[in-house]
């Protein structure tokens, strides 16, 4: 293997860096998964039971994977060859780019739902008496529009990707990520200022400690890896492209905490509206697709604010898709010596070939399911990533360091940089003891769960 610190891109900056990682850990999980699960699982209880997992299980992993990434400055599969040479542990790395590939083939879809909303909640908004509910089923049962919009959506992450990790990634998170921030916060005033906004305030962020149950944990660890972009090697390639000194605990620090604070926000703009304009949290996608455009029906310029909404969340799936694909193009740029325009493109077009399967489960492929692995083919697609392959894959990595790498090689490499934060015995502690106790505990009762239902 040839060393590719020589001629291997780098960020040409620290803001680069933390806002395409932001931008990779920002996406449909915040925006749409994290408020109801948020509301399910008994509001402010559940906030706290989140912070926890983010900060003892989700920040700890995600300086481990950026630390496997900027030591070996190679892909997934290449840095675990490169940190143990001989061994089998780069296998660790070749399911995550596995996991990246099924994750992009179906987040795909969902995003092309989003980009067909631009337009959509336009129609909708400003077509009165429509039944929003059949607008939503009529996009996802009709067999062509969810497969060109996943399309328009994988051209638009693939020109990125073939751009190049400074021409592309940094420069479009520079520019995507502050227009993401400003858009919720015209969202939050907006929701907050119409008439009994507090009730959904009330619903959001009451503590309900008779919510709390091991499901509550469950869900809050495996939304924290999500999340987090954790777990698949997003971290290990965007680490890769730091360079020898850059700082990184403390870029891990803002990554974590931008992320944290997009999903708290989007509760914000969310449920002030919903309840003040009488209507209920939904769950899942119903909420994003059928509630949401209902809601901006009702709201005065709903027309602007809602078209605005979804431009929100197709801008949050974009600079994740585009982590996601990273992984895949870094595979085979490093192990295999593929130029990036082929790699992106290529792999861009089989992911999204991959990806129709989910997109014609609710027309052609309707009611087929796996029994306890998701009601649907996009939800058995989550299933797999979410409750296996993600929280697998972190583990693999944290037992890597603990006990391959060792953790003393890692905390040099992290306090290599000049950085006010440093890790060191607390951070190994975690990574050796009690990581690996509490992911295998979620994979457990994940599995558990699916089944039990
Ligand atoms: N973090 C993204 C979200 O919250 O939507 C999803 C994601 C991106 C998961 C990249 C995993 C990943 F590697």
């Amino acid at each position: 293997m040839s060393d590719f610190k020589g001629n291997r891109e780098h960020w040409a900056s620290r803001v680069g860096f933390i806002l395409a990682a932001a931008g990779s850990a920002v996406g449909l999980g915040n925006i749409w998964r994290f408020p109801y699960m948020t509301g399910e699982h008994g509001g402010a209880a559940f906030i706290v039971i989140y912070l926890l997992a983010v900060f003892l299980l989700g920040y700890p992993l995600m300086v481990n994977e950026t630390l496997i990434g900027r030591a070996s400055q190679r892909d997934p599969v290449g840095a675990f060859k490169f940190l143990s040479p001989g061994r089998s542990w780069w296998l660790v790395g070749a399911l995550g780019v596995f996991t990246g590939f099924v994750i992009l083939s179906y987040y795909v879809v969902v995003a092309g739902w989003s980009i067909a909303y631009i337009y959509k909640v336009f129609i909708a908004v400003s077509t009165p008496g429509i039944n929003h509910e059949a607008v939503f089923k009529s996009l996802i049962t009709s067999v062509w529009e969810p497969i060109i919009w996943a399309a328009v959506f994988m051209i638009l992450t693939i020109s990125i990707i073939s751009a190049g990790v400074v021409k592309g990634i940094q420069r479009w998170s520079l520019i995507l990520m502050p227009i993401l921030f400003i858009i919720i916060l015209i969202l939050i005033i907006r929701s907050n200022t119409l008439p009994g906004a507090s009730d959904g305030l009330f619903y959001y962020i009451k503590p309900d400690f008779s919510h709390v149950s091991g499901r509550t944990f469950l869900a809050a660890l495996s939304q924290a890896f999500f999340s987090l972009s954790l777990g698949m090697g997003v971290f290990i390639t965007y680490g890769s492209y730091l360079k020898d000194h850059d700082e990184i605990p403390g870029s891990n620090g803002w990554i974590i905490t931008l992320d944290t604070l997009v999903a708290l926000m989007a509760g914000f703009a969310i449920f002030p509206a919903v309840f003040a304009l009488g209507f209920k949290p939904a769950a899942g996608p119903g909420l994003v697709f059928i509630t949401l455009p209902a809601v901006f029906a009702q709201m005065p310029l709903g027309i602007f604010f809602g078209v605005l909404f979804f431009i929100l969340l197709a801008i949050a799936a974009l600079t994740s898709a585009i982590s996601l694909l990273e992984v895949v193009t870094a595979w085979l740029m490093d192990e295999k010596g593929w130029s990036r325009k082929k790699a992106s493109i290529l792999m861009g077009i089989i992911i999204f070939i991959a990806g129709i399967p989910a997109a014609l489960g609710y027309s052609i492929f309707n009611g087929f399911s796996f029994p306890g692995l998701g009601t649907d083919i996009l939800d058995t697609y989550d299933w797999f990533a979410n409750c296996l392959f993600l929280p697998v894959g972190g583990l693999l990595a944290a037992i890597f360091t603990g006990y391959v790498w060792g953790t003393k090689q890692a905390i040099d490499e992290a306090n290599k940089g000049k950085t006010g934060l440093a890790i060191g015995k607390f951070w190994s502690f975690l990574i050796r003891y009690i990581i690996p106790l509490l992911i295998f505990g979620i994979i457990i009762m994940g599995i558990y769960d699916s089944f039990k239902r």
